[in-house]
């Protein structure tokens, strides 16, 4: 019988980045549906913010820290860390700080090419050389997070990437 909770367990466990494709927009165009198969059925946001962070992370060489910084309900002005895969990334950020907060103030995705050019850049860990921010938003529009991917490798994303984690960002969350 395949249904219930073992059978989306094996299906998770089913996840093989190594049968991904090559080709870049392709490969966030099969993590799509990955992770729509993975997550269905399952309501929880910390839930699927784990999986999201997991499956991406595990995805590409290009990604050193891959996380959720969420929305504070308590004070509305501050992002505090959420499920992230990497290093110990920093507990809070205000709103208008760093890469996150300035994507989160903005409501856009913020590609940045070089970290140490970008003023008031936040390093959590020095090895982390360009990012990429992505505003979360759910369905009636709010903004509960921002999605921040950090690369040890100069220059590592691009229009592409913005797509692409847009893209699923917003068919898991919105
Ligand atoms: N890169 C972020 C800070 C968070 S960590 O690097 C995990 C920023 O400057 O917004």
């Amino acid at each position: 019988m395949r249904g219930g909770a073992a059978y989306l367990a094996a299906m998770a466990e089913d996840f093989d980045p190594a049968r991904l494709s090559a080709d870049k927009a392709a490969r966030y165009a099969e993590l799509l549906l990955e992770v729509a198969s993975v997550l269905e059925g399952e309501p929880d946001v910390t839930a699927r913010m784990a999986t999201v962070s997991s499956m991406l992370h595990h995805a590409f060489d290009t990604y050193f820290w891959t996380g959720f910084y969420v929305v504070d309900p308590a004070k509305g002005n501050e992002l505090m860390v959420g499920p992230y895969q990497g290093t110990l990334g920093c507990l809070r950020i205000p709103f208008g700080r760093g890469v996150c907060g300035a994507a989160a103030a903005e409501r856009r995705t913020l590609i940045v090419e070089d970290v140490d050019a970008f003023p008031g850049h936040i390093a959590c860990d020095s090895r982390s050389k360009s990012e990429v921010v992505t505003p979360v938003f759910d369905k009636s529009g709010a903004l509960i997070a921002v999605f921040d991917v950090d690369s040890d490798r100069p220059a590592a994303f691009d229009a592409v990437d913005a797509q692409g984690i847009e893209t699923i960002l917003k068919q898991t969350f919105g």
